[in-house]
């Protein structure tokens, strides 16, 4: 049987140039390298310049991601921008990305899932692929969070960064078995009843504020676990695959442990799974797409394995896509 697939054809990242290190934030709040990397794993974040904003960062790693997909910006047909943390309430930064890029055709919006904003992208471009709505689409994950951060409160503004990351994805025919490239399966959930436990204290139709991020870390934890092994066991049922057949899981870097926990649960070997977090903390949307544009680029990411992508954030929201690289 005939199918369009969706194929990643190019990747692209973008971290802005400022390094705040643990030792940095010691500075700041009463806090130590020893702990933040104990419980979090992570070493360093990227802070932007005060003159950037998120659709620059999201222009870069979107230029990078179609000069490795050989593609022009006048051939991308749909732009999706999965961010938390946009340029302004309105228009969206995808549009503004659009704008920056030269585009002047086809449609541009943005996706809100918090830290699964890019699986949600992800799956939302796929179904507009596999439609026969959109030939070439652009998916980028970018987030300035230092912005929306109380650099008083420890508990969050040590896990944090800047930073985004882009793919190209391209309609392409396929046989309709799981040997094809592209995306064999994607799967996305939330459950409202969970904002309380991460959130913005601020909004437009409520504070009239921006608001800084506030989260209770121990429950989210426990519930990021169980929710990113369940939703990988779906998408892996949906292809009639087993954990022992995946090459390359690349989730979204929050935190270390929950990377290794997640790992365990499926059993599935740490060394498949590709870990960025102590570079650049958890860049939101960002973290998936910047991950994975590392692993493409120094070459274990290769054509023909399979690869997991899985998050999970605010709302909650979590979600989980299966390829064929
Ligand atoms: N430096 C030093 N001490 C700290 C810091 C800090 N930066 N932050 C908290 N502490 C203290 C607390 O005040 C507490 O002290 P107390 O025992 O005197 O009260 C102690 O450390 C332990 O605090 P806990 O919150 O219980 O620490 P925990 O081991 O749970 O680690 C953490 C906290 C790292 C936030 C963890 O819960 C976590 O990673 N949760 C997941 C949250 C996450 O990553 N969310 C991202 C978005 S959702 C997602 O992407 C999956």
């Amino acid at each position: 049987m005939n199918v369009i697939r969706s194929v990643v054809t190019g990747t692209g990242s973008y971290l802005p140039e400022k390094i705040l290190t643990n030792y940095d934030i010691e500075q700041k709040v009463d806090t130590t390298d020893e702990w933040i990397v104990e419980r979090t794993g992570i070493k360093q974040r990227h802070i932007a310049a005060q003159d950037e904003v998120t659709s620059d960062l999201a222009v870069i790693a979107a230029e990078r991601a179609l000069l490795s997909a050989g593609l022009d910006a006048s051939e991308i047909d749909l732009i999706i921008v999965a961010t938390s943390t946009p340029d302004q309430t309105f228009p969206s930064t995808a549009t503004t990305v659009q704008r920056k890029l030269g585009i002047t055709r086809g449609a541009a919006f943005d996706v809100q899932a918090v830290c699964s904003g890019f699986i949600y992208a992800l799956t939302t471009a796929d179904n507009f692929i596999k439609a026969g709505q959109a030939k070439n689409v652009l998916v980028i994950g970018a987030e300035i969070f230092s912005r929306i951060l109380d650099w008083e409160d420890r508990t969050t503004c040590v896990l944090f960064g800047d930073g985004a990351g882009a793919v190209v994805l391209t309609a392409m025919s396929g046989t309709g078995n799981v040997s094809d490239r592209g995306i064999l399966a994607s799967r996305i959930h939330s459950d409202g009843r969970y904002s309380n436990l991460l959130y913005v204290d601020g909004g437009v139709s409520s504070t009239g504020t921006v608001g800084h991020l506030r989260m209770k870390g121990k429950e989210v934890f426990k519930h990021a676990v169980l929710n990113l092994a369940s939703v990988v066991g779906e998408v892996l049922e949906d292809c009639n695959l087993s954990s022992e057949q995946i090459d390359w899981i690349v989730p979204h870097q929050a935190n270390k442990r929950i990377l290794d926990g997640t790992a365990r649960k499926l059993k599935v070997s740490p060394e498949k799974v590709v870990i960025t977090v102590q570079k650049h903390a958890n860049t939101s949307a960002a973290s998936i797409p910047l991950a994975l544009d590392e692993a493409v680029r120094d070459g274990r990411i290769t054509p023909g394995q399979v690869v997991i992508l899985e998050a999970m954030g605010g709302g909650f929201t979590w979600g989980a896509c299966l390829l064929r690289w």
